[in-house]
């Protein structure tokens, strides 16, 4: 099916046919484009991944997982063979429109899955929010926005919201005994409100944000920004980095001698990078909506099968890919593979069933954003260590959220 043919039969007009006609319940029998497909066309995932750069692990990650949960259901998706469209987004925010405009108008994708970057994250949702089809799938990416004033009926996320991990980290460093702190993060969108979020926490306990020290995205020259925490002294340290970039900053604070100054964070600054960090990251307290140790018979299992396929082993992007593989295998099983049935596709990704994840069960939103448990983990011998749930069925309050 082109775009043409998408745009005559849109989500929007079967919402409006079917409300005319009495209730969503009976869109899909307006739809004849239906039975016009053909049973073996291949249902097009399009992937707007950084697949180099800091983020390059995060992107591969997701993908491996993803393509992991579709492979498992045969690679058919409601009776079609599945066809990968994947770019790589090379963490620009100016070339997000002309990629996002590639695999919608030009490769004509059924799905988009991407991205990892909260900038780009809004690029996107700016130009398929305001469409029909395709229906996104955020597999990372926390911008607020993406469900809150930007949310839309085909924008789902299988990650967080950036306020999510953020918020119960800074009510852990108050609970810990700390009066101050400074937050140090990357200089974009999801520093930028994940360190709000830690620091309203923190604040609203009692403590005080004596610094906000932002750093140039990707840049990992930390040196002058780890030479003003050890003058401040603070009682502790919220940080956001995270892949290649959360490495450097793990092992600079560890040169620079501040392993006396606690730090914590959003679990993205030890995910997947804690043996690679090695006795810097030791110690570090996080929270996350996945700790690897997670002792649930779907962790255990994804997590073999994960190190099987790929010979590494599995982190949060892995289990965000999985879960947005899981998505489509049940929301296309639903529809029997009728792409074109929108307001029907969309009704089943809201119900889709998460009590399987590996991050242990969890539920989307009225704004399509999971609601789910966020722990506490701390590295030990290389690795994440549960310590327990920080917040329970965390739901992010979707300011500014108008569902169309
Ligand atoms: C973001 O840009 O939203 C993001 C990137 C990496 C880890 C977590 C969030």
């Amino acid at each position: 099916m082109n775009n043409e043919q998408k745009k005559g039969f849109s989500r929007r007009t079967l919402i409006k046919g079917a409300a005319a006609a009495g209730g969503l319940a009976v869109a899909s029998s307006f739809v004849p484009y239906r039975f016009a497909i053909g049973a073996q066309a291949k249902v097009k995932v399009g992937i707007l991944l950084p697949y180099s750069g800091t983020y390059a692990m995060l992107g591969n990650s997701i993908t491996d997982a993803m393509k992991l949960r579709i492979a498992a259901a045969g690679d058919m998706l409601g009776g079609r063979p599945v066809e990968y469209v994947a770019i790589d987004s090379q963490m620009s925010v100016p070339k997000a429109p002309q990629n996002t405009s590639k695999l919608v108008d030009k490769d004509s994708v059924d799905f988009v899955v991407g991205p990892v970057h909260s900038g780009i994250a809004a690029a996107m949702a700016k130009i398929i929010g305001k469409r029909d089809q395709p229906i996104m799938i955020v597999p990372n990416a926390g911008s607020n926005a993406v469900t809150g004033p930007l949310c839309s009926e085909n924008i789902f996320r299988t990650s967080f919201s950036n306020w999510q991990p953020a918020y119960p980290g800074g009510t852990l460093m108050a609970k810990e005994g700390h009066k101050t702190c400074i937050t140090i993060a990357w200089k974009y969108g999801a520093g930028r409100q994940m360190m709000d979020a830690g620091a309203e926490a923190f604040t609203k306990a009692g403590g005080k944000v004596i610094k906000d020290i932002e750093v140039p995205f990707p840049d990992v020259e930390f040196q002058a920004f780890l030479s003003e925490i050890a003058s401040l002294k603070p009682d502790a340290v919220f940080a956001f980095f995270s892949g290649g970039g959360a490495i450097k900053f793990l092992k600079d604070y560890a040169a620079a001698g501040l392993k006396s100054i606690p730090l914590y964070g959003p679990g993205f600054l030890t995910e997947g990078v804690a043996k690679a960090a090695g006795a810097a990251a030791e110690g570090v307290r996080t929270t996350l909506h996945y700790s690897a140790d997670l002792d649930n018979p779907s962790n255990h299992a994804f997590r073999a099968a994960y190190e099987k396929a790929t010979g590494k082993g599995a982190n949060v992007f892995a289990v965000q890919g999985y879960d947005a593989g899981s998505l489509i295998v049940q929301a296309m099983a639903k529809v029997k593979g009728d792409t074109g049935a929108t307001a029907d596709l969309i009704k089943a990704m809201e119900n889709a069933n998460f009590i399987d994840s590996p991050r242990g069960p969890w539920k989307m939103s009225a704004a399509h954003n999971p609601i789910q448990n966020i722990y506490l983990r701390e590295v030990r011998n290389g690795a994440q260590k549960y310590l327990g749930i920080a917040a329970k069925a965390l739901e992010d309050p979707a300011a500014g959220c108008k569902m169309a």
